[in-house]
């Protein structure tokens, strides 16, 4: 995973403003047991480095990180008592400590939640304590709030994302051309995770070009799929709800996988969820008896169940933003394109010699890959069906 390869040791490498690097940086260093604000809310969008900067900072700064997962740990006893410890006790290499209670948001408020916990070691702690949050006014922080330093990690500016990106394929000595950097990262929207991921499944092909972030699907157009995604699950109404996938280039079927993706990101209670994923199950319904029966008239209640349908499926709206996701499925089928392309060529190739179909041909790749190591076979068998040298380069693999 290059997002953990490249995880920012210093702050050197670290991609962001350095007013807040700053302002958390001398917060550190002149923290002092007697201050009011004696712990620092680091609040921000997913992917932009707020768990990245605590580690970098602690590492400039020579202190050992206690690091404690709130949404990971098993019990809430669980991270009373190593939280409870770590606040009290040196590090036994004798260094400063730095803890840092990592996405506070996931706790749950209340008696049961553990910012009670962490409200008690605020008041003993001997080190300075840093919480990250996506979400600084969720209900589990309210009590903590005023007892700490509340400062925003915001999105990562693009022309940062793709110097970071270009940062990672000098180190990796891929191809690159800008043009695609900057591409990978305007659609990453500030998220450095997301882009350096869209990164490693580019480069999966060997280079980065422009080229290659096409064939892998990512188009220039697709801020339309976001609005309509926009319209189908902020909307309560037919009417709206309807019009969503007007004017979109994306087939029916990238849609149905845009929207299948992101339901559970933006749904959340589990009734609504459910009414959706119903849905779309009737929209993929009539998809199929479309397809197979070839009859297009089906087409309009193939959209209207996943727009209308899922867009009535919850009681009201959801507040908030959400970060609408590129469907795993279609990034699936981007990075096996070249194969499946290839493996057509092959396929018709064979077909055209042998009069077969190409489906019964592409059935016959594992053959040739026998009979190709015969040196003799290889080069008639190459001759005779006029194939290329990446064809045979994908037979022999195979
Ligand atoms: N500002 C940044 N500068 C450099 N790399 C970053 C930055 N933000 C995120 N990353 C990369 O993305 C990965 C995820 O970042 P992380 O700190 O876990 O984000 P967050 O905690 O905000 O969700 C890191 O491992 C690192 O590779
Ligand atoms: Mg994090």
């Amino acid at each position: 995973m290059w997002t953990e390869d490249y995880r920012p040791e210093t702050l050197s490498a670290f991609k962001g403003s350095s007013k807040t690097v700053n302002e958390v940086k001398n917060w550190v260093e002149d923290w002092s047991r007697g201050q009011k604000q004696r712990c620092l809310l680091l609040h921000g969008p997913p992917g932009v480095g707020k768990t990245s900067l605590v580690h970098a900072l602690a590492n400039d700064l020579d202190r050992d990180v206690f690091e404690t997962n709130a949404s990971e740990a098993r019990t809430r006893q669980d991270v009373e008592d190593k939280l409870e410890q770590a606040a009290k006790q040196m590090s036994f290499s004798g260094k400063q400590k730095l803890i840092l209670v990592d996405e506070v948001d996931g706790m749950g408020s209340g008696d049961r939640g553990g910012t009670r916990v962490i409200n008690r070691v605020i008041k003993e702690t001997r080190f300075p304590i840093i919480l990250t949050a996506n979400d600084a006014y969720d209900s589990s922080i309210r009590s903590i709030r005023n007892a700490c330093k509340v400062v925003e990690l915001g999105n990562v500016h693009t022309n940062s994302v793709a110097a970071r990106l270009r940062d990672i394929c000098e180190e990796e000595g891929i191809e690159y051309e800008d043009g695609a950097l900057k591409s990978i990262a305007r659609r990453a929207d500030g998220d450095m995770r997301s882009a350096i991921n869209d990164l490693e499944s580019v480069a999966s092909a060997g280079s980065v070009t422009k080229e290659d972030v096409r064939t892998l699907g990512y188009r220039e157009t697709e801020r339309d799929i976001f609005e309509a995604l926009k319209i189908v699950f902020k909307t309560t109404t037919a009417q709206t709800a309807s019009g969503a996938t007007d004017g979109l280039s994306e087939d029916h079927g990238e849609v149905f996988e845009w929207i299948r993706e992101n339901v559970p990101k933006e749904y959340e209670r589990e009734r609504d969820v459910a009414r959706a994923f119903d849905s779309l199950s009737k929209a993929d319904v009539f998809r199929g008896r479309m397809m197979s029966r070839q009859d297009w008239a089906l087409m309009k209640y193939v959209y209207s169940m996943m727009t209308v349908g899922v867009a009535l499926a919850k009681d009201e709206k959801y507040s908030g933003w959400t970060r609408y996701g590129y469907p795993s499925r279609i990034r699936k089928m981007g990075q096996s394109k070249a194969a499946r392309e290839k493996r057509k060529s092959i396929g018709e190739k064979i077909g055209e010699e042998l009069h077969v179909s190409v489906s019964e041909a592409t059935d016959m790749i594992p053959f040739l890959q026998i009979l190709f190591e015969h040196e003799d076979w290889k080069a008639n068998i190459v001759e005779r069906l006029g194939l290329e040298e990446k064809e045979v380069e994908f037979i022999e693999s195979f």
